[in-house]
């Protein structure tokens, strides 16, 4: 089968299948930051967040979350859905990290009176700045239905991955999610894309607040792939091929 690539980001590589309404998702080893400045290849990343995406999109799909995720093809491809990508980062917050305690001068690990929801665009050259409704919606970025669709499913989804995660003691601190308009026959739908995985979520181990994603290459902590491995043993995921 020859695959036509469509897209190649930092981490990933979208292929074309014999069907138009399917991709082939192909998760790379590349780890970045800071929008690239800070670049390296981490053996075997992309085969667990293969796999810790594909574990938490079958989870999000049981509980009425719609998305791209048909099936895992190989320890790096999965067969997604094709959609039409809204080109907003869906950042959910539950207690201050990164950006945001940066930007407000507030302590890492404060948690949020309330959990928040912030909008990025995707638009790497001017390092995906934060945006509001109303830039959404004067861009045409996003609509007003579509802006509603996205803010219940990341409340929802976060309520539901804070579950799966407090399980297995793992606190989710935020994450980044990414929705897509799935076009078929006469209906568009809002459905969640992209993947779920350390890349996207602070995951902090709820005894020893010890970091299990990826602020551990951010942040030159080290042990990313054992921290990657830690969360997916503890999902019960089989890594027997790893
Ligand atoms: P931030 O604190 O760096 O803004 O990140 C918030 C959350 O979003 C964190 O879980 C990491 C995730 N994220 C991505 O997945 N991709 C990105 O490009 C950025 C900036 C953050
Ligand atoms: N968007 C960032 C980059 O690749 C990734 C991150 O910090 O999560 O530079």
């Amino acid at each position: 089968m020859s695959k036509k690539i469509l897209y190649e980001g930092k981490a990933k590589q979208l292929y074309e299948t014999e069907k138009p309404s399917e991709l082939i998702q192909f998760f790379k080893d590349d780890a970045t930051a800071f929008n690239k400045k800070k670049h390296e290849i981490i053996d075997s990343k992309g085969v667990l967040n293969n796999l810790i995406s594909e574990y938490i999109f079958i989870y999000l799909d049981k509980n009425n979350i719609s998305n791209h995720f048909i099936k895992r093809l190989s320890p790096r491809e999965q067969l997604i859905k094709r959609v039409e990508i809204i080109p907003i980062e869906v950042v959910v917050r539950n207690i201050a990290a990164g950006t945001f305690s940066q930007r407000f001068g507030i302590d890492e690990g404060k948690h949020l009176p309330k959990t928040l929801i912030e909008f990025n665009l995707k638009d790497d050259e001017n390092d995906d700045p934060l945006v509001s409704e109303e830039h959404m919606k004067v861009f045409g970025w996003a609509k007003s239905d579509e802006i509603e669709i996205m803010k219940k499913n990341a409340l929802q989804i976060n309520m539901l991955l804070s579950d799966l995660f407090k399980k297995i003691n793992i606190t989710l601190v935020d994450f980044k999610i990414e929705f897509g308009r799935f076009h078929s026959k006469n209906v568009s739908e809002i459905i969640l894309a992209d993947e779920i995985s350390p890349d996207s979520c602070r995951l902090w181990d709820m005894s020893s607040n010890e970091k299990l994603d990826k602020d551990r290459f951010r942040r030159n902590i080290g042990g990313l792939i054992e921290a990657y491995k830690e969360v997916a043993t503890r999902l019960e995921i089989d890594l027997s091929n790893i």
